[in-house]
């Protein structure tokens, strides 16, 4: 098999990316570990920049997303048992919107469906070859056989845990990385959202968050420690302990109901460079993850993947390398930016074990520095919508 870019992931860098070089006339084969199934109904992020929005929008999987999406125009931050709203609308122009990753995987897969894309489901052992010669290859086995793909390019959208990353020599990389002492221990629930908007909580017993996927579906994360196991938690425990971080009159209004979902995320950052291998172009959590308190994660594959795409459309029509060459170095602007955006996010909310009690108190002051200050709250407004990409 050839083809002009092998794509290792289907999750949305890869889907992403195998539509904008469809609709371009590229070829692309999408190498994907998991079943369809799975794929389907794996829960993950929610929270969508208008970047992002308009990118789903260009490539025609937008009809679904603006019937259904919700759109907020501000957040909530709470602490001192006090919410102050940042109302994102007003200070940077932008909103933001609420819309499922699980949807957005759907909708890509079903895209793909229709346009006949190349897509190899339960895709295992697969392996990059030759990636600093002229032809790159991928391997992989399925249905007891190997097979080989001869590629032009070969894009790794394989996530934090894939191959692709681990196929760059380790002397060629340089790894930034912060892991945090504590994890989300996230519910979805067939029940209204305690809010209309976001509110992320930042109380003694640790952080909350209250979010949503739906008028009728809540989605609500509290911290707790890396090593928690998700089954120690029955859904009482997470309601009673929800309750007593949340303010009292957000409280009191609260409707639990049963989990549907109920899993712990370790939180992280981490950044791997340069994001380009000679013909292996890292993207998405490939390269990067961000802790999910910014809520950049997707929105930063999307941008990667936008990037990616251009460079290589540029490449087939015109020649030029240019914007390969300059791939790595634009994505990365954008990912330090995001990181350091998360970063300071769960600085801000999360309860740090060993924080000292100067520190909390530095904590508190920033909180209420950053909500009664207008310069303040247009900080966390412009990154919170997504920092504009011209
Ligand atoms: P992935 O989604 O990880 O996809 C990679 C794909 O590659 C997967 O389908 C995987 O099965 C496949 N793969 C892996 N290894 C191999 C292999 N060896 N061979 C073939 N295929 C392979 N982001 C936001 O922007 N907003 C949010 O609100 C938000 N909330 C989040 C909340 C939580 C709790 C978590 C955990 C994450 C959140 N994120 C959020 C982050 C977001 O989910 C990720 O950044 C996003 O999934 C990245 O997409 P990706 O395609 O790069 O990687
Ligand atoms: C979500 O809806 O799952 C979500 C929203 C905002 C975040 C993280 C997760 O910061």
């Amino acid at each position: 098999m050839r083809t002009q870019v092998g794509i290792v992931g289907g999750g949305p860098a890869g889907l992403l990316l195998a539509r904008l070089l469809g609709l371009a006339g590229i070829d692309a084969i999408v190498l994907e570990r998991r079943t369809p199934e799975y794929l389907r109904a794996r829960i993950r992020a929610g929270l969508l920049e208008q970047g992002t929005v308009d990118l789903l929008n260009d490539i025609g999987v937008g009809a679904r997303l603006d019937r259904e999406r919700l759109i907020h125009d501000g957040v909530e931050l709470a602490f001192d048992g006090q919410r102050r709203r940042i109302d994102l609308k007003a200070l940077s122009g932008k909103s933001v919107t609420i819309y499922g990753q699980a949807e957005i995987q759907n909708d890509l897969m079903d895209a793909h469906e229709a346009a006949g894309t190349p897509i190899v489901y339960a895709a295992e052992d697969v392996s990059l070859h030759g990636l600093t010669g002229e032809q790159p290859h991928l391997r992989y086995r399925k249905g007891g056989k190997s097979h080989d793909i001869a590629c032009d390019f070969i894009a790794g959208c394989d996530g934090f845990h894939g191959v692709s990353r681990q196929a760059i020599p380790p002397d060629v990389l340089r790894i930034y990385e912060k892991v945090y002492p504590f994890g989300w221990l996230g519910i979805l629930s067939e029940t209204p959202p305690v809010n209309h908007e976001l509110i992320y909580n930042n109380h003694e017993r640790g952080f909350a968050l209250c979010t949503m996927r739906s008028l009728t579906r809540s989605r609500y994360y509290l911290q707790v420690s890396a090593e928690e196991d998700a089954a120690h938690w029955s859904d009482d425990r997470f309601w009673t302990e929800l309750k007593g971080r949340l303010p009292p009159d957000v409280a009191a209004r609260l409707v639990t109901g049963p989990s549907i979902e109920k899993s712990v995320a370790p939180l992280r950052s981490f950044v791997a460079e340069p994001m380009r291998h000679g013909r292996l172009f890292l993207a998405g959590d490939a390269a990067h993850i961000v802790p999910p308190t910014g809520a950049k994660g997707l929105n930063l594959a999307a941008a990667d993947v936008r990037f990616l795409a251009e460079a290589l459309v540029a490449h087939y029509k015109t020649g030029s390398a240019q914007l390969l060459d300059g791939y790595s170095t634009k994505c990365l602007a954008r990912v330090w930016k995001a990181q350091r955006f998360s970063w300071w996010m769960t600085s801000l909310t999360h309860r740090f074990p060993d924080a000292s009690p100067f520190e909390r108190r530095a904590q508190g002051a920033e909180l209420a520095y950053i909500t009664s200050s207008r310069a303040g709250q247009t900080t966390l407004a412009e990154n919170y919508v997504g920092l504009p990409f011209a």
